[in-house]
């Protein structure tokens, strides 16, 4: 069982949905889902529509929460990162937050499924460069 969280959480969320993910022993948390936040940076004629905003505006936040979450769980429950994945480079930002996997949706709009095979092909040049031997050594590192 996945608990799957929003990005806009109160602090006070926060806490609680950690300590249910240790008691209850949920397998994994996916940080994030979309946000109902409107970043000043966006430029569309449709920034302003209601509804969940996903891809590039929330890599920033959902890393910084899976950060956290990670930090806050010491690893004991498994986090699958999502909000924003465009490249290897965002993929390995999620892993060194805390991500044990990466979940893509919107990125695979703009470049299509190859971009899942780019991604893993990637990966092992990032890990060596920066010495882990494995995937899950980066993990929260
Ligand atoms: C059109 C659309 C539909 C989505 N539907 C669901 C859904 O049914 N269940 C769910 O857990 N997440 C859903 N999501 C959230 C995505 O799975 C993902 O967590 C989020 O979009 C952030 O990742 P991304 O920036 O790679 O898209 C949806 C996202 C989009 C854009």
């Amino acid at each position: 069982m996945f608990l799957k969280i929003a990005p806009d959480l109160a602090d006070a969320d926060k806490a609680d949905i950690a300590a249910a993910a240790l008691e209850e022993g949920i397998d994994a948390l996916i940080v994030s889902n979309t946000t109902i936040a409107r970043p000043a940076s966006l430029k569309s004629p449709y920034k302003d529509e209601t509804g969940g905003l996903s891809g590039r505006p929330l890599f920033a936040p959902s890393t910084a929460l899976l950060r956290e979450f990670h930090q806050s769980l010491g690893g004991r429950v498994p986090i699958i990162g999502a909000g924003g994945v465009f490249s290897a480079e965002d993929a390995y930002e999620k892993i060194r937050a805390g991500a044990s996997l990466v979940q893509l949706y919107t990125a695979l709009i703009y470049k299509g499924p190859a971009l899942v095979a780019e991604i893993v092909g990637r990966l092992p040049r990032l890990l060596r460069r920066d010495g882990f031997q494995s995937l899950a050594a980066a993990v929260g590192t």
